[in-house]
C-alpha cells in the first residue's frame, strides 16, 4: 500500500517532468523499439546524455535497423562511435547484432537470460531492455538508482562491494512497479540525473521527499557510500 503510493508519486512526477530524449520516442506498434534501447543504453552507460544525443541519432541513420549492423563492418562501426570511447563497446553491440541475426531471427529476445548470453549484453543492460522495451518486471540499478536508494533508506554500505550491490538489488526489486517498470525504471533513472543529483540536489522539487531518511536528518551528502580506491 505505501510502496504503490511511493510508486504512484514517482510515475506521476516523470509522466509531467521527464526529458525528450530521442530514445523514449521509438515506438514500433505502440512499443518501444528493443534496438532503440540496447543501442541508447549501451551508449549511457560510460557517456552524459547531451553527448550520447547527437551520437545515437547518427548511429540510426546509418543502422537503422540490427540487420544493418550486423551487416556493416567493425571499421565503420568503429567510425560511427568514434569519440564515444570504450571501442570494445561498439565492438560488441557488432558482435551482438551478428548474434540477434544468427540465433534469434534478428529479434531480441524478451527474456533476461537470452539477453545475457548476446555478447556485450551484462545484467544491466538484460534489465535495462526486458523493462524498457518489453515492460518485464526486472529492476533497473544504474549509478543513478543507486544514489537514490541510499539517500531514501540512509544506505552506508559501500555501493561496490557484493553485499552493497545485492543490497542494492534486492531493494530496487522490491519497490519496482511490476505493472508499469518500464516506465518506474526510467523514472528513477530520471529522478537521479536531474533531481537526486550527486552535489545539487534539489530535494524541494522531489516526488518522493516524504519517504527520504536522508532529506529528514538533512544527510543526502552523506551517500552513497563509495569506498577509497
Ligand atoms: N541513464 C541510463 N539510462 C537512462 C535512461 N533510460 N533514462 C535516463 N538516464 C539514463
Amino acid at each position: 500500500k505505501e510502496i504503490s503510493r511511493f510508486q504512484q508519486s514517482l510515475l506521476q512526477w516523470y509522466e509531467k517532468n521527464q526529458r525528450k530524449l530521442p530514445w523514449r520516442y521509438t515506438c514500433m506498434e505502440g512499443q518501444p523499439n528493443p534496438y532503440h534501447v540496447w543501442v541508447s543504453e549501451t551508449m549511457l552507460q560510460q557517456t552524459k546524455v547531451a553527448t550520447v544525443i547527437e551520437y545515437y541519432k547518427n548511429w540510426l541513420q546509418t543502422f537503422p535497423d540490427i540487420t544493418s549492423l550486423a551487416e556493416s563492418s567493425l571499421e565503420r562501426v568503429n567510425e560511427i562511435w568514434a569519440g564515444l570511447g570504450y571501442y570494445r563497446r561498439a565492438k560488441l553491440l557488432y558482435e551482438g547484432a551478428q548474434t540477434v541475426v544468427s540465433k534469434f531471427g534478428g529479434k531480441i529476445p524478451d527474456d533476461v537470460n537470452l539477453l545475457q548470453s548476446i555478447p556485450g549484453i551484462g545484467p544491466y543492460t538484460a534489465a535495462a531492455i526486458a523493462s524498457i522495451a518489453f515492460n518485464r518486471p526486472y529492476a533497473v540499478c544504474d549509478g543513478n538508482v543507486f544514489r537514490v536508494l541510499s539517500r531514501l533508506f540512509c544506505i552506508d554500505l559501500d555501493i561496490s562491494s557484493t553485499e552493497g550491490q545485492n543490497l542494492f538489488k534486492n531493494l530496487a526489486q522490491f519497490l519496482l512497479s511490476k505493472e508499469r517498470a518500464a516506465d518506474y525504471n526510467q523514472a528513477m533513472m530520471e529522478l537521479g540525473a536531474t533531481v537526486c543529483t550527486p552535489k545539487n540536489f534539489d530535494c524541494e522539487k522531489c516526488p518522493v521527499q516524504s519517504w527520504c531518511s536522508s532529506f529528514q536528518s538533512s544527510t543526502q551528502r552523506q551517500f552513497p557510500v563509495k569506498a577509497n580506491r
